[in-house]
This record gives structure tokens, sequence and C-alpha cells, in this order.
């Protein structure tokens, strides 16, 4: 490391919760994340969403067959629950290797979660079994009444959905998906080891001004939605605080511009072609750049039981020029710092 060239060289990181949609989009972005990440969690809420092993399994053949060649990448499926999903399904799908989790949308919640679960208590034969086989759950967090503020959303879940959910099955494996509050952070921290969460770039480095900075912005629209400063910061002292129960998963959303940009705008951001150089800034910022590799390459595999990865990959103090539109099969995605500068480099 010399004054003018500092490298950061980190094992190979892992990406534990994005979103690929389907051909040629999929086909589109699944490079960029397979150039930075050795693994990643992908969402199954396609249209229609991904609730059998049969699915699953062709999709994960689709992934695979669009990363480039010479790249290793691996995707780790996941089953979207629905209220009436057969518990044989979602576990035989584990225990056959074709996905290593299962999805709890609530309905309603979020893009493509129209048949997502109405009430968790409907889940219950299923999460008995994930329990018992050690498969885990990976839950948005957010209750979808109209009478709850969104802001208050994922605060409220905690209390009226996953303490209950923990009491009932207390040996689940559960991740607390992209949380973006002191509360869950708080709640995650306090939780026994067997709950952990994910931890985005935009909910380190957006707080909800970003919404209406200078006008209505709606490349940062994202749900679960940024919040205030105060929760900003909470979520960034748990990605930095080295603890193992946070780690990486970008919730990277593709959408194409003219429908994020519109009079009933999609949600979602698209940060897989800078995800790392963010990460890796606010760390910097933190004075914590030892703990990036924590963070981003071993607590969720820990946290998974699954293998580090082998190999490593480098990050470059240097400037690096965000673009402001990229296509992606026909159509155009404008990513997250779109425009501006980073100031790490992917090497
Ligand atoms: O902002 C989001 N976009 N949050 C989600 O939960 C889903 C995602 C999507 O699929 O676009
Ligand atoms: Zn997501």
């Amino acid at each position: 490391m010399t004054a003018d060239t500092m490298r950061l060289t980190i094992r190979r990181p892992d990406d534990w919760h994005l979103h690929f949609r389907d051909g040629a989009m999929m086909e589109a972005v699944v490079p960029y994340t397979a150039r930075q990440f050795a693994r990643a969690i992908v969402m199954p809420n396609l249209k229609p969403p991904v609730t059998t092993v049969e699915a699953a399994r062709a999709y994960r053949e689709r992934i695979i067959a669009a990363v480039p060649a010479g790249m290793d990448f691996t995707p780790l499926m996941t089953c979207y629950l629905t209220d009436n999903i057969a518990a044989d399904e979602v576990a035989r799908g584990f225990e056959e290797g074709v996905w290593v989790a299962a999805k709890l949308y609530p309905a309603g919640a979020t893009t493509n979660s129209d048949s997502g679960v109405t009430d968790v208590a409907n889940l219950y034969p299923v999460l008995q079994r994930m329990e018992a086989i050690g498969m885990p759950l990976c839950v948005h967090g957010e209750v979808t009444h109209s009478d709850v503020d969104i802001f208050d959303r994922e605060a409220r879940f905690i209390d009226e959905v996953l303490i209950p959910l923990l009491a009932h099955f207390p040996d689940l494996k559960i991740i607390f998906e992209h949380i973006t509050t002191k509360d869950a952070a708080d709640f995650v921290m306090a939780a026994p080891a067997n709950v952990a969460a994910t931890i985005t770039p935009q909910h380190l480095v957006l707080n909800r001004n970003a919404l209406f900075e200078g006008g209505l912005r709606p490349h940062a629209y994202c749900l679960p939605v940024v919040k205030r400063e105060e929760h900003r910061r909470a979520v960034r002292r748990a990605a930095t605080s080295g603890s193992p129960k946070f780690f990486l998963g970008t919730d990277s959303a593709p959408h194409a511009r003219d429908a994020k940009e519109s009079d009933c705008g999609c949600a979602g951001i698209f940060n897989a072609p800078f995800a790392l150089e963010v990460y890796a800034t606010v760390f910097e910022e933190d004075g914590v750049l030892d703990r990036l590799e924590g963070f981003a390459s071993v607590h969720g595999p820990a946290f998974y039981d699954m293998p580090l990865n082998e190999g490593t990959v480098t990050l470059e103090k240097a400037p690096v020029d965000v673009p402001a539109e990229l296509s992606a099969g026909g159509d155009v995605i404008v990513p997250f710092r779109a425009g501006e500068m980073l100031s790490w480099r992917f090497v």
C-alpha cells in the first residue's frame, strides 16, 4: 500500500439478497453481480412467483446460462411462500439442494407480492417444518395495513409479527432483510444467534430527504422506504459494528427507467454495478475498512452454514464515474449513484 495507490483485498464476497428478474433483463443484469460476488441469494418475486421446486430449478438454469464465460458465480435460489404452499414442497426443494431458503412477503408489501402471505398463521405448518430441517426464512419485514404510516411499517412488523413468530419457532433461522430502522437494528442485535439481518448500500447512505431533494426522486425509492437520519445512522452502526448478525445484501432491484419515472413509479434501486464500491466508501468513512470483509464475505456464509469463498477481490482507492444510465435488454436502467463519482474502484 502506497500513498497514491491504496488497495484493499478481501475474500470474495456474496450478495445475500437481490433481484435478477427474468428474460432479457435478467441476462443483462447477472454479469454485474457475477463480476463482484461469488454467490447471491436470488429473490423469487417473478411474475408468476417461484413457488415450485421445478420453477426454481429452471430459473436457476436460466441464470447460470446468463453468467459470462470465465466468471464463476453460483445463484442461490429461494422459494416464494404463499398462504397455501405445501410444507412438503418447501422441504423437498431444500433437501434436493434447489433452494436454500424461503421468502416471506406479506401480501401487498412490495413489488410482485400479491401472492404473498396474508396471515403468518397460515404458514405455521411450513415454518414448523423449516425450523425442524434448519431451512432459513428470509423476511420482508413490513406490515401492510393502510392505517399504518409507511415509515412505521418495519417497526410495527417487529412487534406484530416477528416477536410472536420467534416465540412460536424459537429455533427458526430468520434473516430480517434490508433493515432500515434503529428498531430493527436493535432488535436483531439483541435477538438470539438464529436471527440476522441484511443491509443494503442505499440504506447506509440515504435518509428520507433523498426522496424529495429538489423535487420528487423516483430513483431513491425502494421498499422498505429510506427513513429518518437517526435510523440511517443506527443501521450504519450495525453494519460497521463487526457483529456477525449483519451482512451484505444489496437488494439490487432493476426496473426500466420509464417504470420508475412514472405516475406510479416502481420500488427498487439497481445497485449491482457498483455495490462493493459504495459499501467500501461507508466502511472507510466510518474508519473500519478492516471490518468490510466480515460484513461482505464472512458473516453471511457463517449464518447460512456455507463455506467461505476461495479467492479474493481487490478495490483500489481511485475515482470511478457511475454512468447516468445503462442499457439492459432493450430497456434503460438508472443505476444507484448515477452520474456521481465514487472513490473506490473495483479492480
Ligand atoms: O424496493 C424494492 N424492490 N423492495 C422490494 O422489496 C422488492 C424490490 C423489487 O422486486 O423491485
Ligand atoms: Zn428485495
